[in-house]
């Protein structure tokens, strides 16, 4: 679904490449980690595999078509749900709101559905309660957690996330992993996960490591 071909990063220049020649495949229906140590680059791979940011060199393909020929807005917006590092909810909106919001931006099939919108925030252990307070008196984890339901409302065939169980504790990181292979496996998308836990990454139908600016599958 996702293919990766002769990518290339740096930041300042070529001499300090973060990964270069990256070839790889992303297919739906399975979950990937991507670990590697702190400041290898995952975060940066996972930005340009969102569209957030360019290539320096290669290029990426969803489904045969380069995303920067589908343009990286439309591209964004009808292919990739992201939860990031920090979890970029609306801050002045409920977590209900923030899932009502984000089906009606991108135009889910379930668009305008509360129950739906409801009975997803509950699956991930929100209260009724929680689920209509403003997301920024809710802990963490439980932010966190909105995060991951606002990509399980929207139909974007792409998840990616960065680090989604960097704030969640035992139970809560199990919860969060059985969910992820779950929008994997039952909604049949395509989950890419970031992570510097070696449980996440085990959990994960298969797991890459960055390691001298290559990907390596790992054993
Ligand atoms: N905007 C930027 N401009 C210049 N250098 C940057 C920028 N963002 C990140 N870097 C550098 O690029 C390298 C890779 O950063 P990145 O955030 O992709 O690493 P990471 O593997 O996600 O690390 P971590 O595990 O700590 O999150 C780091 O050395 C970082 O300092
Ligand atoms: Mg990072």
């Amino acid at each position: 679904m996702l293919k990766v071909t002769d990518l290339g990063y740096w930041y300042d220049r070529q001499a300090n490449s973060l990964f270069e020649h990256v070839n790889l495949n992303f297919e739906s229906g399975t979950s990937y980690a991507i670990v590697g140590q702190s400041g290898s680059g995952k975060t940066t791979f996972l930005s340009l595999l969102a569209g957030l940011d360019k290539p320096r060199a290669g290029k990426i393909e969803i489904n045969g078509e380069p995303i920067n020929e589908l343009g990286l807005t439309t591209y964004r917006r009808s292919q990739v749900a992201i939860v990031f590092q920090s979890y970029n909810l609306l801050t002045y909106m409920s977590p209900l709101n923030n899932l009502m919001t984000a089906m009606a931006i991108t135009n889910a099939k379930h668009r305008g559905d509360r129950d739906y919108a409801r009975s997803v925030l509950r699956k991930l252990g929100l209260s009724d309660q929680q689920m209509t307070k403003n997301v920024q008196r809710l802990s963490g984890g439980q932010q966190q957690r909105v995060a991951i339901a606002r990509t399980m409302v929207c139909d974007a065939p792409l998840v990616v996330a960065d680090e989604p169980t960097g704030n969640l504790d035992e139970t809560n990181t199990k919860d969060v992993i059985a969910q992820f292979q779950k929008i994997a496996h039952e909604q049949h998308k395509c989950v890419i996960i970031v992570t510097h836990e070696p449980d996440v990454a085990a959990a994960c139908d298969h797991a890459y490591r960055l390691a001298e600016h290559q990907f390596k599958k790992e054993a």
